[in-house]
Parts: C-alpha cells; sequence; structure tokens
C-alpha cells in the first residue's frame, strides 16, 4: 500500500518527461554562409532539442549527428520523387548510402525519412501528384529490405491545405476534394506500416494572405474562445487547424494516426507582422501550449512538434515573401534573437552557438562625400540587392527606418559580406568605402558574415581571397603587356 503513492509519483513523472520530452528543430540549409554541422549539433544539444528535422540527406550533417543521441528525420528533395517512384533500385540505393551507412556506420539515431516536402502544394500545379505515394512506398519496402523498417518510419510533410473544412469549423475536415482517395490511400498505408501523419501550420500565413485575419487568434494568449465546434472551445487557430486533420483523419477511418507538426513558428522580419515581439509571442506561447501535455480538444496528449526554424537562412526564395529568409529563432550565425524558454534546460535563455568564427569588424558603407542623386546610386543598389539579401529593408521591417543613405549602406554591405568582405565587393563607383565604425541601429543589424566552410567543414576564405587576387594579378599583367 506504501507504495501506492511513489508508484503513481513515478507514473506522473514519467508522463511530464514524456511530455516534455521532444521538442524538434527544422535545420534548413539554404544558406551562403553555413555554421560548421559540428556547431549546429552542439547548439541544438545545448538547448535541449532532443529531434531535428533536414531538407536532405547532406552526410556533413549526418556525420556530425552521429552519436549525438538527438532523433533524425531525413528528407528527401522533391526533385527526387519521380527516380525514387519509378525504380525500386534507386530507392534502395538511397536507402543504402543515405540511411543504412549512417545508422549502422555512424550510429545515427535516424528515426524518419521525410520523402518530400510538401508535395501537394496547390502552388505546384499537381506535379508531384502520382510520384509521391509509389516513393513513400519504394522507400518503405527498401527499409524493410535493409531490416531497418522497426527503427526508421517513412512520412511526407505535407502543407496544411491538403485539408480544407467546408463548414469553418473543425468537424467540417476532410482531404482536399481534388487529392481525397490518395490521400486516404496514404493515410492507411502510414497506418499499416506504423508511419506518421506530418503537416505544417502556419498562422503567420494565414495573416499575411488574409488583412482581415484576427490577429489574436494567431497566437496563444486570447482567453475568450473563437470558435465552439460540438462543444469544443477553440482559442488559437492551432489547435483548431490540428482538429480539422483529426477530424480528416477520422472521416477516412484512421482517427488514430500519429500526428507530427513537421514546422511550425513565425519569421522575424521581412513583413510588417514579421517582428521579434510576434515571433517570441507565438514561439512561446506555443511551447507553453504544448508543455502543458493536454494537446487539442481533438487530441489529448502531448504534442510531436519541430519549430520552424533554427537559423535564418539568406539563400532562400523569396517568392513566397520577404519574410522566407527570417525564420530562425537564431540569427544565421547562431545567436538567439529574443528570449524563448523551450522548457528542455534550466534556462530561460536560448543557447548560442559556441566559436563562432567572423570575418573582420568591418562594413562597407555609402561614403559620406558621395551624393545621393549621383546616378550611380539606383544601379548600384539593385545590383548589391540582386545578389545579396536586402530583405531587412522596407515598410515594416528591422531597417525599415533608415534614412535612404543608410539604405543604400545596407545595401551595399550586405553585398560586401555576402562575398567574404573582398576588396572588390566595396567598389561601388565613387559611393562606397570601408568603415570600422559599426552602422548597426537599434534592431537594424549591419551584419558581419561568418567564415565560410567548404563541404567538408575547411575554411577556404583564405583560398578564395588568393583566388581573386590570383586573378588580380593576371589581369594586370595582361593589361602590361598590351
Ligand atoms: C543521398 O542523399 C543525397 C542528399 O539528399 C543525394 O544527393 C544523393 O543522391 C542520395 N544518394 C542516393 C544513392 O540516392
Ligand atoms: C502553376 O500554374 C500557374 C497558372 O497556370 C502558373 O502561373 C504557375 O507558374 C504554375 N506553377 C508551377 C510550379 O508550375
Ligand atoms: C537551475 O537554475 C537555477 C537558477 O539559475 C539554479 O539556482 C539551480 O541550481 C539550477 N539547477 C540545476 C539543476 O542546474
Ligand atoms: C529605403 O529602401 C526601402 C526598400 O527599398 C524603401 O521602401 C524606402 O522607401 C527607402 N527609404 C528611404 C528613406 O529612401
Ligand atoms: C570618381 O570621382 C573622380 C573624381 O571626383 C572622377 O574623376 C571619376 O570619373 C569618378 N569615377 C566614376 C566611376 O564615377
Amino acid at each position: 500500500m506504501g507504495r501506492l503513492p511513489f508508484v503513481f509519483g513515478m507514473l506522473f513523472l514519467f508522463y511530464l518527461v514524456v511530455s516534455v520530452s521532444g521538442i524538434g528543430a527544422n535545420w534548413g540549409t539554404q544558406a551562403t554562409h553555413h555554421l560548421p554541422p559540428e556547431t549546429v549539433v552542439r547548439m541544438l544539444k545545448d538547448n535541449g532539442f532532443q529531434k531535428v528535422k533536414l531538407f536532405d540527406a547532406d552526410s556533413g550533417t549526418l556525420n556530425a549527428l552521429g552519436k549525438s543521441g538527438i532523433e533524425v528525420m531525413v528528407g528527401i528533395p522533391n526533385d527526387m520523387l519521380a527516380t525514387l517512384a519509378s525504380s525500386t533500385k534507386a530507392a534502395e540505393k538511397w536507402v543504402e548510402k543515405n540511411i543504412s551507412t549512417h545508422v549502422t556506420g555512424n550510429t545515427v539515431n535516424i528515426r524518419y525519412v521525410a520523402v518530400g516536402n510538401e508535395p501537394f502544394l496547390q502552388t505546384y500545379n499537381g506535379t508531384y501528384l502520382t510520384t509521391t505515394f509509389p516513393a513513400v512506398q519504394n522507400i518503405q519496402f527498401a527499409l524493410i529490405k535493409a531490416g531497418l523498417a522497426k527503427q526508421v518510419k517513412v512520412t511526407i510533410p505535407l502543407n496544411a491545405d491538403v485539408y480544407q473544412s467546408s463548414t469553418g469549423l473543425p468537424s467540417g475536415g476532410d482531404f482536399r476534394s481534388d487529392i481525397r482517395d490518395l490521400m486516404v490511400s496514404i493515410v492507411k498505408f502510414f497506418n499499416d506500416y506504423g508511419g506518421s501523419f506530418t503537416v505544417n501550420i502556419y498562422p503567420f500565413i494565414s495573416l499575411y494572405d488574409n488583412p482581415n485575419f484576427p490577429v489574436e487568434y494567431a497566437f496563444f494568449d486570447s482567453t475568450s474562445a473563437f470558435l465552439t465546434d460540438n462543444g469544443n472551445s477553440y482559442y488559437n487557430m492551432f489547435d483548431a487547424n490540428l482538429d480539422t486533420l483529426v477530424w480528416a483523419l477520422q472521416k477516412s477511418g484512421y482517427g488514430n494516426l500519429p500526428i507530427i507538426v513537421g514546422e511550425i513558428g513565425w519569421p522575424t522580419d521581412g513583413d510588417n507582422n514579421a517582428n521579434l515581439q510576434y515571433a517570441q509571442r507565438f514561439n512561446q506561447g506555443f511551447m507553453n501550449h504544448i508543455l502543458t501535455g493536454n494537446g487539442s480538444p481533438m487530441r489529448s496528449g502531448p504534442v510531436d512538434a519541430y519549430l520552424f526554424s533554427l537559423i535564418d537562412e539568406d539563400d532562400k526564395s523569396i517568392t513566397p515573401g520577404n519574410f522566407e529568409r527570417h525564420w530562425g529563432i537564431f540569427y544565421f550565425e547562431g545567436w538567439p534573437k529574443y528570449q524563448l524558454n523551450l522548457g528542455t534546460v534550466n534556462s530561460s535563455n536560448l543557447v548560442p552557438a559556441k566559436n563562432v568564427q567572423y570575418l573582420e569588424k568591418k562594413w562597407c558603407v555609402m561614403s559620406p562625400s558621395a551624393s545621393i542623386d549621383d546616378p550611380q546610386v539606383g544601379p548600384s543598389v539593385s545590383y548589391a540587392c540582386g545578389r545579396s539579401d536586402c530583405t531587412s529593408l522596407g515598410y515594416g521591417t528591422s531597417c525599415g527606418d533608415l534614412d535612404a543613405r543608410g539604405n543604400i549602406s545596407y545595401a551595399f554591405n550586405s553585398y560586401y559580406q555576402r562575398f567574404n568582405q573582398l576588396d572588390t565587393a566595396c567598389k561601388f563607383p565613387n559611393l562606397s568605402i570601408i568603415t570600422k565604425n559599426n552602422p548597426t541601429t537599434g534592431n537594424c543589424r549591419f551584419e558581419i558574415m561568418i567564415q565560410p566552410i567548404s563541404a567538408n567543414g575547411e575554411q577556404r576564405l583564405v583560398s578564395l581571397q588568393m583566388r581573386v587576387n590570383l586573378m588580380a594579378f593576371v589581369f594586370l599583367t595582361f593589361l602590361t603587356f598590351l
């Protein structure tokens, strides 16, 4: 009898650990400059992330994750789906090279293969509609053949646009009519083989797309319900969206299929609603929400989720919007953007990346003697921004308050840092100078780039600079001989 409270205590403790175990992070690599993968892995561990989601199977990244214990979701890019769908051999090769070697050779804790990335997105016009499911099947069978199917499960990260609600309420949820049969087949397959449904949920995009979207509904701190449905009250869009999926799964006959939230987050720049305050409010609200372990009205229990994203990526396409390059909870160099308590470590602050190698503390700015009326200004700024990242300029952004000269300096510096502070990258005709005075003001960061690394992790700055110098030398020699 005396042991009962103890057992209950242990169970409670176990429950707590289970319910808080497992916040994950998306680790994207569409950046001009990467932190060494070992640095990122250290950062994941220091911040208590137990899981990471990748968008490909880069061997440098996977090697760094070896022996870390971190659970890994490896990705297959959409452009590989056709090959993997049409050839079981290709799928077996992929599994052998990108899963087996890392699981057995490097002891990487791979748990999922993410086949494609939002392949049924409506803007893809059906490009991956016929190849995704066969690719999933081939990968699943290849995993079975390799003896890895117990440890490694298959999923497809899908955008929440694969389901919708005819009534505007979660209970009206069902899969999009044009892909409903396909979705039901996929869901059945996942159910048969122990796979999970992965969905990316973005209240920010709802707000971005619809100026009439009630802002408070995007966050997690409202005390009044926005919807009631079947006796359930909804205080935030996340729960309503997730439950729309639960209803869609129920209508397909697989209401208990595990759900993974593959991406969730809020950007900090590039749009009026993308700022540090909103991002912190959203991400902290989300963390507090899932740390309760209660789940949503239709799906109780812990939420399995991966924050989007770990670090900013300055080379992402900005077709969806300028905010695309600013999803990180850390800046590109691993510096925390705001205070965020993940509930994983004994700290309410994010832990920055360690031993980051920066370039020199110098910036390229507009020369004080240059005039903003100089006809070269326009073309120079366009040139610089076209080849670097100016998404922090413009209305409602972190550098939106700069004056005209500040704008021009920002563009020049962005280009100069992008090209590793080469002298030749600060040669806008009579317009630019290099300075050691930090032009950063307020939230507007005039960045210093980090040292570039090559694929095998070695710094290649020196060789790059030598090559440029060599070219200049060859060119000058050539001129002399003319
Ligand atoms: C393994 O993954 C990488 C990165 O995604 C890819 O480039 C490569 O083609 C894959 N290997 C095989 C054998 O499919
Ligand atoms: C999809 O179709 C639209 C309209 O026909 C077109 O503008 C767009 O470029 C297409 N997108 C892709 C990814 O094919
Ligand atoms: C956690 O942090 C608090 C406050 O900084 C400190 O007093 C405490 O000793 C820490 N606990 C552990 C287990 O590190
Ligand atoms: C600075 O640049 C942004 C983006 O190009 C522009 O919207 C803004 O009007 C500029 N500000 C000034 C003062 O020139
Ligand atoms: C730069 O300024 C100098 C002196 O003011 C002038 O001679 C030269 O033509 C200018 N160069 C360019 C590229 O505008």
